[in-house]
């Protein structure tokens, strides 16, 4: 039996609507996807077996909502909900940004795909354009630490999105997943973890630790966002070069004024300096 087959015969068996079911089961086992109560959103979810299988691993308590241009037949399930309306035009995602209702969601999954010329790269072009009309979305929507999937088919362009992406997200990987058709040039791209720190890696910021953490680093914060300085002691007002940065934190060292690395061991940290490199003074 060939793979299509296989995969065929398992979604009519496990009453799925579509045996790409399995290529999103073998998305989450392999990147981690879900939780339950998490909100998903589905970009191009017509007839509806990705929808089954968020719904399932969200639990009862989790919210998935369907998007596509065709009409999604209902599906028996509270936390579902569908919507009609072609990405590419901005009053649909406004009609998703209004659904949410003004919070953020945990996972946002395209499996939208064109419809195919039989032209290489005018259906490869066609995929990017709307995966990056999914990370539109995404970018609206996704929490720190939220996650991000989208369709793409393999091409020329799909290193420009990549990097796109890899600037978002802690995490980029690439996934063919064995329930695709063996011809397929389809490919699964995963940000992992969106970052939406107020820093990058390498900037430098003046801070004030106004705490310590369990670890025993100083703790400054940008708006909410928390940056832990190795060896800084509570009440500091110091330079520090960004070095390591997460969704929802960064790790800093402390720098002099000419942004060059400072021995935090020795006694006594210098005042602020009186020209500020950037704004980001907590
Ligand atoms: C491969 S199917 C998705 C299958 C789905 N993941 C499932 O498991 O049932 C691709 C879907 O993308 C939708 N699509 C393509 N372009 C779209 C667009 N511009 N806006 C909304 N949906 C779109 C198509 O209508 C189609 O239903």
């Amino acid at each position: 039996m060939s793979r299509k087959d296989e995969y065929y015969n398992r979604a009519k068996q496990e009453d799925y609507r579509a045996r790409s079911a399995y290529k999103l089961k073998q998305l989450d086992a392999d990147s981690g996807l879900f939780g339950p109560g998490n909100t998903v959103v589905d970009l191009g979810s017509a007839p509806g077996g990705w929808l089954q299988v968020a719904a399932e691993e969200v639990g009862k308590t989790g919210t998935v909502i369907g998007v596509d241009r065709q009409r999604i037949k209902p599906i028996q399930n509270e936390t579902v909900e569908c919507l009609r309306g072609d990405l590419t035009e901005p009053q649909t995602i406004e009609q998703i940004e209004a659904t949410v209702g003004g919070s953020t969601v945990d996972v946002v999954l395209s499996d939208m795909a064109p419809n195919m010329t039989g032209e290489y790269n005018v259906d490869h072009a066609r995929s990017i354009y709307l995966a990056r009309q999914a990370f539109t979305v995404a970018d609206a929507l996704l929490c720190a630490g939220g996650d991000f999937v989208a369709k793409v088919f393999d091409g020329r362009d799909l290193d420009a999105f990549l990097s796109d992406i890899e600037d978002e997200f802690q995490y980029l990987r690439q996934m063919r997943p064995s329930a695709s058709r063996d011809s397929s040039s389809e490919l699964y791209i995963i940000g992992k973890h969106r970052i939406t720190a107020p820093v990058s890696e390498d900037d430098i910021v003046d801070v004030v630790i106004t705490d310590i953490g369990s670890q025993g680093d100083g703790v400054a914060k940008i708006d909410d966002y928390t940056v832990f300085v190795e060896g800084a002691t509570q009440g500091d007002s110091i330079r520090v070069r960004i070095t390591d940065v997460k969704p929802d934190f960064a790790f800093a060292t402390a720098v002099d004024s000419d942004g060059e690395a400072k021995d935090t061991r020795s006694s006594g940290w210098s005042s602020m300096s009186t020209t500020h490199p950037t704004s980001l003074t907590a």
